[in-house]
């Protein structure tokens, strides 16, 4: 493997308003005081967009942090970006994600996920980076049998388009890294959640839910394992990765060996969906967000498994602790407790 330093280095994040990127630029002009981040965002109303502003207005208080609002699927424009700036390393975090909406708006899936990352590899032959590192997702498992998850299963049966175009993602990288000896690492990231999250996640969703006095809806019955991963245990995986990149050998054929990885990062302790909620309940009583004596029971639905949806999901990260000494394990606790408190902090309850 190859180290880059990212001292006094231009750093590009796309999705720098979205959830893991604030959290991952946050780290880095923390880190890293010297380098300059270019965070890329098109803003868009997917959810609610004052998240993504309070997400930005910490971040723009950093003089080492410029913020750019572009599409990446604007070619043009994301081509003169990586020419101005000459990024060391890109972090493509830029995506429509979430699995069901993409039942209802495939259209954003294949503008973002596929033209905007085709966009990144095209303009990381144009300006050449020392390493590209971008989201891929443990949806690209379908319903794989075989638990845990690993990097070596084969992936070729997604179950929704969203799934389909992080699968589509690796590909072209790993076309990219061959082509054009591009080092690039897909990380397979597992259910992120954490304060200022995604509200159209099933966390934040309940939680606005249960403030309202509103049922939940507990899919497949409650028989789904997720493999919930804390923000902080992302951005770590994230900023190690970033920094060690797959080296550029050549084969017996005098072409390049493509310079290509993929590694799972999700917490490899699934929890199973009912003691999720019960643990997410009893931290937005000790928040004080609800009362003691709600009634839970008597705001819960149990309802058939979602189109698009897998039972379970669970990481394998042997391979992620093997190459960068580290793999997550903030108990889900813990996450909830802090989501729990950013929460009635931030809508003031
Ligand atoms: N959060 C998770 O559980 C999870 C799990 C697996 C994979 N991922 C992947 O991780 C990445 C980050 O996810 P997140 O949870 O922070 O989502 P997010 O929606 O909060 O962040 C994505 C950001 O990208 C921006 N964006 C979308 N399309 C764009 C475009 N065409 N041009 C420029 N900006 C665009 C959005 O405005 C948003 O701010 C995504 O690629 C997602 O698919 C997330």
């Amino acid at each position: 493997m190859t180290d880059i330093r990212l001292d006094g280095k231009n750093i590009i994040v796309t999705g720098a308003a979205g959830f893991i990127g604030a959290n991952l630029v946050k780290r880095l002009l923390a880190d890293i005081p010297t380098a300059t981040i270019i965070g890329i965002d098109n803003m868009n109303d997917y959810y609610d967009v004052r998240l993504k502003e309070y997400r930005l207005k910490e971040l723009n208080k950093n003089k080492n942090f410029i913020f750019i609002k572009g599409n990446i699927a604007d070619k043009n424009a994301i081509v003169s970006i990586f020419q101005t700036y000459n990024p060391t390393v890109v972090v493509n975090l830029a995506a429509q994600a979430g699995v069901r909406y993409s039942i209802t708006n495939p259209d954003a899936y294949i503008e973002s996920n596929l033209v905007g990352f085709f966009n990144i590899l095209e303009a990381c032959r144009n300006s050449p980076v020392e390493h590209l590192v971008y989201a891929s997702s443990s949806s690209v498992y379908g319903s794989n049998k075989k638990v845990p998850y690993s990097t070596e299963d084969k992936v070729d049966n997604p179950v929704s388009l969203y799934a389909a175009t992080k699968k589509s993602d690796e590909l072209m990288a790993h076309a990219y890294s061959k082509l054009y000896n591009i080092p690039s690492t897909g990380l397979r990231f597992f259910t992120v959640y954490g304060p200022a999250g995604r509200p159209d996640m099933a966390y934040f969703g309940f939680t606005d839910k249960l403030v309202n006095g509103e049922t939940i809806k507990i899919f497949n019955y409650g028989n789904c394992m997720r493999d919930f991963t804390y923000i902080d245990d992302i951005v770590e995986g994230v900023v190690r990765v970033m920094q060690k990149a797959p080296e550029k050998k050549n084969g017996d054929d005098g072409l390049p060996i493509p310079p290509y990885a993929v590694y799972n990062i999700g917490n490899n302790q699934p929890e199973n969906l009912l003691n999720f909620v019960q643990i997410l309940s009893e931290e937005l009583v000790r928040a004080g967000i609800l009362p003691k004596d709600y009634d839970f029971d008597a705001h819960k639905e149990f309802v058939p498994m979602q189109a698009g949806d897998v039972p379970v999901t669970y990481a394998d990260t042997d391979a992620l602790e093997k190459d960068y000494g580290f793999r997550p394990s903030t108990p889900l606790r813990d996450g909830l407790r802090n989501f729990a408190e950013w929460y009635k902090s931030f809508y003031k309850l």
